[in-house]
């Protein structure tokens, strides 16, 4: 069974017996019926109860009825309000309703004419509450909809941009597996031709040209494939507490020879305790990236220095600083691109994919990596990867 709510109805009319009569009559067809005597008084009920409709008289001793139903409606929109006016008083009534009633009824009336006037009084009322329930809901439709189509242009405009960095992909990688393919097949047809090169040594010249080229399309490919397979989420990561200290010394050992060819002195500071969760193969690829570039991008008799600092949320951030040319602004936005080696392409040997997949390796171990730099004064390039659960501990009981 549905419990039905009785409708409240508030009854303003100077004339008190009226008043009365009105309640008795409207409180046994079930309504909670309540009367006022006066307009003040109602505006004063009115502030501290709600109700579903009004019934009030049109001329009353200080403020009226039109008066009382502008006030009534500014505070509670979807009450309705009803006038009871004299037979003399009709052009008031309309007035009234012009003011917002939603009906009038001509005094004196029996409640059977009344009853039907706030039986359509009522409806209205509902109506209209239905009426702006429905708006609201709509409102909310629009803007989910404008949502909706927010977040689909947004993915459109970011497959377009995948599909436009694929294509450029697939254009540099050609490019830059037809230069060793090309030295090849050159070298190898002068040593397949019948005209020989002359002497033994050109001979080997050239077949050392061959190998070369080949070693460094292997590393192409090699790295090429690496990054398609990291990009497709296929390149399993063994995440372990990787001990900081003994990878960095592992890096150090890697890197010195390079950095005795380039003449650049190495500084590591000091190394804290610590454990980072990490794939300790791909940490290494990673640091070596770094290091390695910034050895090969570097100044005559240049330094390279790698620092250590704890981050908030257990991170530790890895810096590798050097002394090199620096970067300009928009230099730093395509640095991390595929093949975008910011035209070094004749000065330093590289494929241009070191730092492409550096990202992608870093962020696959849920890791940060980014660069800052002094355009003449050197860059620092920077990982920032998760503490290992145990080590948190370690050096809260340290
Ligand atoms: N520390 C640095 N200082 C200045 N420029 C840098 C530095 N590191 C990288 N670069 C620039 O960014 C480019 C891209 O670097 P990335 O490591 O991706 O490729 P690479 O070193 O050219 O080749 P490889 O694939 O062998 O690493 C480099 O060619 C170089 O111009
Ligand atoms: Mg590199």
């Amino acid at each position: 069974m549905t419990d039905v709510r009785k409708l409240r109805i508030l009854i303003v009319d100077d004339q008190s017996a009226q008043t009365g009569a009105l309640c008795d009559v409207l409180r046994q067809y079930n309504y909670e019926a309540e009367g006022c005597v006066s307009a003040e008084a109602a505006q004063q009920r009115l502030q501290t109860h709600s109700y579903d409709l009004m019934l009030s008289d049109l001329n009353m001793p200080g403020l009226d009825g039109i008066s009382l139903v502008k006030a009534a409606l500014q505070r509670d929109p979807d009450l309705a309000c009803i006038i009871m006016t004299g037979e003399g008083s009709i052009a008031s009534a309309v007035r009234a309703m012009q003011a917002g009633a939603l009906d009038y009824i001509v005094k004196p009336f029996k409640a059977s004419s009344l009853l039907p006037v706030l039986a359509r009084a009522q409806s209205t009322r509902a109506l209209r509450i239905a009426n702006a329930e429905l708006e609201r809901q709509l409102r909310l439709n629009v803007i989910e909809l404008a949502e909706a189509n927010y977040r689909l242009e947004q993915a459109r405009t970011a497959a377009e941009q995948a599909s436009t960095e694929k294509s450029r992909f697939l254009s540099n990688m050609s490019h830059e597996l037809r230069t060793p393919l090309n030295g090849i097949l050159g070298f190898a047809q002068i040593l397949a031709a019948d005209k020989l090169p002359a002497t033994q040594l050109e001979k080997q010249r050239f077949a050392r040209n061959i190998v070369q080229s080949g070693q460094h399309l292997l590393k192409l490919v090699n790295e090429i494939l690496d990054l398609a397979r990291i990009e497709a989420g296929k390149v399993p990561l063994a995440l372990e507490a990787v001990d900081l200290p003994a990878v960095l010394q592992e890096c150090r050992m890697m890197v010195t020879p390079l950095a005795a060819k380039h003449d650049i002195s190495l500084g590591f500071g000091a190394v804290p305790q610590l454990r980072l969760r990490a794939d300790r193969t791909r940490l290494v690829q990673v640091l070596i990236n770094l290091l390695s570039n910034a050895i090969k991008y570097n100044r005559e008799q240049g330094k390279v220095a790698v620092a250590c600092s704890e981050k908030e949320g257990k991170r530790l951030r890895i810096s590798v600083t050097d002394t090199g040319p620096g970067l300009e602004p928009d230099q730093v936005q395509h640095i991390f691109q595929p093949f975008n080696r910011l035209g070094r392409d004749e000065e330093v040997e590289g494929s241009g994919l070191g730092l492409a997949l550096t990202r992608r390796v870093v962020e696959a171990m849920q890791g940060d990596i980014g660069v800052d730099s002094k355009p003449g004064q050197g860059s620092t390039f920077w990982v920032e990867l998760p503490l290992a659960q145990e080590t948190s501990q370690q050096v809260q009981h340290a």
